[in-house]
């Protein structure tokens, strides 16, 4: 599997901010973890690269430099969303930009609590990338109860808070992933349903020397195509199993999905397993809405899953998917559309109504550019009967770029 994207980002950017020199094994090719990078060498990091080894020296979290040009951020929102926190809190005065897809997604989630926190930071029409951040008068504590279960947000504000000298309070009701939270060692306590999670400039920032597990997010791609095509037997090797990530795991276990778990083990402080996969009579589901963050980047995979089950399945509470690299509801219910598959599209979510006998039609499908979209219309057109095409492919290139060798490799033996 690819190296994990999620952990790539936060293992460069939390070594640059460390005190101490880090060693990364398995970082990630992909763009989008290399758009971190060249932030940081822009931010004054020394980052050197060899193979899949990245070494970084940590200038501590006081020791960032005001970047030359604008820090572009590809298409990575991670590398927006997280890197913000960090520059405005530091107070670098900088610009952030990003492509046409990021420069399309909202900013406005970021930008109002860290102005709460005394950054200064400005987007276009108030929402949008490029973001202005200058220098500000210190960051002062608050308690912020996230009104979205999303990652890159609690730990935008996290971030944030390293920066300030009184705890900054981060309250989740619902469960993301918590990569930024194992990584950093941060303190957190029960709340409710829920938890709090606290950062301030007390915390000692660790060095971030381990392997970065392979990313579960592409393998849940490999997750769906074993199961839904006959005779399927696949080994996925050291994958990620960050239970706050695993959802599409236990839905497609739950569906009737044949998997089994060996060789658990962690890397650092992450939990990595090998998964064998064989194929499988899937039923449907009711995906219980509580759930979609813990499978937020597998939803558009789970989708092409549902249609070969057997009968209705339902996705509700998925809002947050129409504002990813694309709408990714309305791009998937084209692909499945057009693949003849028959499904309603709802304003949060789907019902597919899914058979077993399901023979996708070949069609030219949309990516819009979104490397997800263009890998779950790859796995559906496995089981499809003739060529279909799918447009920019090489998208895929932001979180897997082998993706269409090991397609192929597979597709061959
Ligand atoms: C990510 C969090 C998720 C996910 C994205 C990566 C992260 O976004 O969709 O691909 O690394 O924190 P949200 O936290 O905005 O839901």
């Amino acid at each position: 599997m690819p190296p994990d994207k999620s952990i790539s980002h936060r293992a460069a950017m939390f070594a640059a901010i460390s005190n101490e020199k880090s060693i990364i094994d398995n970082y990630s090719a992909a763009a989008d973890p290399q758009s971190t990078l060249s932030c940081l060498r822009q931010l004054g990091v020394s980052v050197s690269q060899e193979n899949d080894r990245v070494e970084i020296e940590g200038v501590g979290r006081d020791g960032l430099q005001k970047p030359d040009q604008p820090l572009d951020c590809g298409n990575s929102g991670t590398t927006m969303r997280l890197l913000s926190g960090i520059v405005s809190a530091a107070g670098i005065e900088c610009e952030m930009t990003g492509d046409e897809s990021l420069s399309a997604r909202t900013m406005k989630r970021i930008i109002e609590p860290l102005r709460q926190m005394g950054c200064v930071i400005e987007g276009r029409d108030q929402e949008f990338a490029p973001l202005k951040i200058s220098w500000n008068n210190g960051i002062k504590p608050m308690r912020y109860t996230l009104p979205i279960a999303s990652a890159q947000l609690k730990s935008c504000v996290l971030l944030a808070g390293l920066y300030g000298n009184q705890p900054t309070e981060v309250v989740e009701t619902v469960q993301s992933r918590d990569h930024t939270e194992r990584l950093l060692d941060l303190k957190s306590e029960a709340y409710g349903t829920g938890k709090i999670i606290q950062s301030s400039r007390e915390d000692v920032l660790p060095a971030q020397s381990y392997a970065v597990p392979g990313d579960f997010s592409a393998a849940a791609f490999w997750l769906v195509a074993g199961s839904i095509n006959p005779k399927s037997d696949l080994n996925l090797k050291h994958v990620g199993m960050n239970p706050s990530r695993t959802g599409a795991f236990h839905i497609l276990e739950e569906m009737g999905a044949e998997f089994t778990v060996s060789n658990s083990t962690f890397e650092g402080k992450e939990p990595v397993a090998d998964i064998r996969v064989k194929s499988a009579n899937l039923k449907p589901i009711n995906l219980d809405p509580k759930l979609i963050p813990n499978c937020i980047d597998e939803l558009p995979v789970l989708m092409v899953a549902m249609c070969f089950a057997d009968g209705k399945s339902e996705i509700s509470g998925a809002e947050e998917l129409r504002h990813k690299e694309t709408d990714r509801l309305s791009a998937m219910a084209d692909i499945l559309t057009a693949a003849g598959a028959e499904i309603e599209l709802k304003s949060d979510g789907m019902v597919i109504f899914g058979d077993p006998g399901f023979i996708p039609h070949p069609a030219r499908f949309k990516s819009h550019h979104d490397h997800r979209m263009a890998m779950a219309a790859a796995v559906l057109s496995t089981r499809s009967a003739g060529n279909s095409e799918i447009v920019d492919a090489e998208c895929t290139a932001i979180s897997y770029p082998d993706f269409w060798t090991h397609l192929h490799q597979l597709t061959q033996s």
